[in-house]
């Protein structure tokens, strides 16, 4: 396929530039490890440039009009429709996903363009009854300055979208970091947006492999406002440290270790697809994907059986194939992880129903885990592959339990047909977001965050914009 969007330059102040340095590095197919472009390898110097160009832009960029920052969303929303199959395409072949699960990523991604276009023209103040006759309170919104946006590689542009569309329509500036192993979708939609028509500074992206380096810079620089992360709870830590000294604002959406509850009133073939489609979206590669299956016993074997035969039949290949469901995971290291967790299992009494084997270069076989325990580093460490591990549980309360038992709370699911139990159990979990009967929750229209070490902050929906916007007190006296 020929990529038109295909860009090895990064772009700052609306041109296409390289590192001050001249270095590059690599961008390899997971699938096959060969090398499909270089990028710049940029350093701190050339964020600060970029932050620079960023907040220089900001005045004119907050004084357009609501409705004119909507067009400019617009555009983009609609250029990158037109590319999709290209997007897709190139998404595919530098992160390894499936090709319709990456059509599918384009379309999410820009449903968030569309979204905070509608949403700009909607920022609305407030005007409050005054404490005194002479007074008039009234309260405005504004954008908060240069949105610094740190993305992951497991969805190369949705997660771009996500950040980047509330910003710009809140009248921000954005500098975007992409990552190392997936900068050329993030290069192709920064292009869509200069395309729609994005004034020099306000959409800025940089490429670099030195991701702590880059990462301080946007931290410690004043000039950036705020700062919006998805990645790991580590980094995200590190990142809230480095931020401190400027008291920036801060979004984090971070580590899930998702429980996926079936009680025996469930329906168990809605719970088997709700499983499957969760726990392998994207191999197991998402933050929100099932990482620990509990299933009530007096249906655990029925769950068992019927489930080990869904991901037997998950078929793996080429990812290019329209009927490839299960791609390579990112790196070597994503697949020693797997190992690890496999082997910890199956040495603490796990049993492998199906999978379990390391095929060639980065595919692993879709796996099944059954008698798993809390004790198994799986049941605390999310495992970001392909591996379910399924867990006994006895009572309502005993289920509950063990699904809080984690220092995460990003996604949790569960199925259930009886009413009041969906109620009691939505409200007893300590996740960010519930699906009920339900195993894919993600859309633009509804909020998405975590609680405890998962972060905070919610993407998407109504309250997306708000991360992104100060609130303003105007306090009118001598009114007479
Ligand atoms: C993520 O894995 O970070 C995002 C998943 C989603 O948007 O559904």
């Amino acid at each position: 396929m020929k990529i038109d969007l295909l860009k090895t330059e990064a772009f700052v102040n609306g041109k296409w530039v390289k590192a001050a340095s001249g270095k590059t590095f690599n961008v390899t197919n997971p699938a096959n490890g060969e090398v499909i472009a270089a990028v710049p390898d940029m350093d701190r110097s050339d964020v600060k440039k970029a932050i620079d160009a960023a907040d220089a832009a900001w005045p004119q960029y907050r004084d357009l009009t609501a409705k004119e920052r909507s067009a400019l969303l617009r555009n983009w929303f609609n250029l990158m429709l037109e590319h999709r199959d290209e997007l897709a395409y190139l998404m595919t072949i530098e992160s390894g996903k499936v090709i319709t699960e990456s059509q599918g990523e384009v379309t999410y991604g820009a449903s968030f363009v569309e979204w905070f276009a509608e949403e700009a023209k909607r920022t609305y103040g407030d005007v409050i009854p005054p404490h005194t006759k002479d007074r008039r309170l009234v309260v405005i919104k504004q954008s908060v300055g240069v949105a610094a946006a740190i993305t992951p590689w497991n969805f190369p542009l949705a997660m771009i979208t996500r950040k980047v569309a509330p910003a710009v329509a809140a009248g921000c500036p954005v500098v975007v970091k992409p990552p190392s192993e997936t900068p050329l979708t993030g290069l192709a939609i920064a292009s869509l947006a200069e395309k729609a028509g994005f004034p020099p500074g306000i959409y800025n992206t940089i490429t670099s492999a030195q991701s702590s380096e880059t990462g301080k810079e946007f931290c410690e620089n004043p000039k950036v406002r705020k700062l919006s992360f998805t990645g790991s709870t580590p980094v995200g830590k590190t990142l809230m440290q480095q931020c401190a000294p400027t008291l920036k604002k801060l979004s984090l959406e971070l580590g899930g270790n998702a429980p996926f509850l079936v009680f025996e009133d469930a329906d168990i073939a809605a719970a088997v697809k709700g499983a499957l489609v969760s726990k392998f979206r994207h191999n197991g590669q998402t933050c929100v994907c099932v990482n620990r299956i509990l299933v009530q016993e007096t249906v655990y074997d029925e769950f068992v059986e019927k489930f080990t035969k869904a991901v037997l039949a998950l078929k793996t290949g080429n990812v290019l194939e329209k009927d490839v469901q299960v791609g390579p995971l990112i790196s070597e290291k994503a697949l020693e992880k797997v190992q690890r967790h496999i082997d910890d299992a199956v040495s603490k009494g796990a049993h492998i129903t199906t999978g379990g084997r390391h095929l060639e270069g980065l595919f692993f076989q879709p796996t099944v885990l059954t008698e798993a325990t809390p004790e198994m580093i799986i049941a605390r460490e999310e495992v970001f592959g392909p591996v379910a591990p399924i867990f006994r549980f006895r009572s309502e309360e005993e289920g509950i339990r063990m699904a809080n038992d984690t220092e995460y709370g990003l996604a949790a699911y569960f199925y259930s047909r009886d009413v009041a139990r969906c109620w009691r159990v939505a409200e007893a979990l300590e996740y960010g977001m519930v699906g009920i009967n339900e195993g894919l929750i993600s859309t633009e229209v509804a909020p998405f965050g975590g609680i405890k070490e998962s972060g905070f902050g919610r993407e998407g929906s109504k309250y997306g914009m708000d991360y992104f916007m100060e609130i303003k007190y105007l306090c009118f006296g001598e009114i007479k």
